[in-house]
């Protein structure tokens, strides 16, 4: 599967493209059109997963000023909205995702990613998939107001 995948920076295309796959998930256009303000504004970077004959199959977003306090103090871009269509799921493109956003993490200079997950059943997944991959609680505890998880991982090695 994942040889059919490319992953790229949103472009001002892939926002019909993603409002219409994601359309049965709440996404709409808005959200994309103002993804890619924000990306223009370099607030954000939007990665999509493009299968060469099913179009857009998932996206991922970077804040590089997370929303989050304890990201926001210690300069950890946060990301944030990962997606696969579920016929898509478990053929590594979650994960895949993940690593694109850390490279450009670290082409940015950050050694730190972080991410967060709220603490339910339907979140099973990330919930599962976040530790697998090395993502390690922050260690402050989950935020109560939107009852999320914040996890981080480290980017370089100590001897870099
Ligand atoms: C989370 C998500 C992006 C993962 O995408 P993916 O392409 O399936 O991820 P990968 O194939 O790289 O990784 C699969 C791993 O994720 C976990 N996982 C995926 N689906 C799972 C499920 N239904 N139940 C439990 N664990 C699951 C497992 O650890 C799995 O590894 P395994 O197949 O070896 O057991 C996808 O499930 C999704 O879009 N979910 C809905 C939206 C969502 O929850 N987004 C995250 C918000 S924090």
């Amino acid at each position: 599967m994942l040889d059919a995948i490319t992953i790229r920076k949103l472009r001002a295309a892939d926002r019909d493209l993603l409002a219409h796959t994601f359309e049965d998930w709440h996404k709409d256009y808005s959200q994309f059109d103002n993804y890619y303000l924000e990306q223009l504004l370099d607030k954000r970077l939007v990665l999509v997963a493009h299968h060469n004959q099913h179009g857009a199959v998932g996206y991922v977003t970077i804040l590089w000023d997370s929303p989050y306090e304890q990201f926001w103090r210690r300069h950890i871009p946060e990301i944030v909205d990962l997606n696969v269509m579920t016929p898509y799921q478990r053929q590594g493109i979650g994960t895949a995702l993940i690593h694109a956003c850390e490279e450009q993490a670290l082409e940015r200079g950050y050694t730190v990613m972080g991410i967060s997950v709220v603490q339910n059943e339907e979140y099973a997944a990330p919930n599962r998939l976040y530790p697998a991959l090395g993502y390690v609680p922050d260690g402050f505890g989950i935020t109560a107001h939107d009852n999320e998880l914040h996890l981080v991982r480290l980017l370089i090695t100590p001897n870099g």
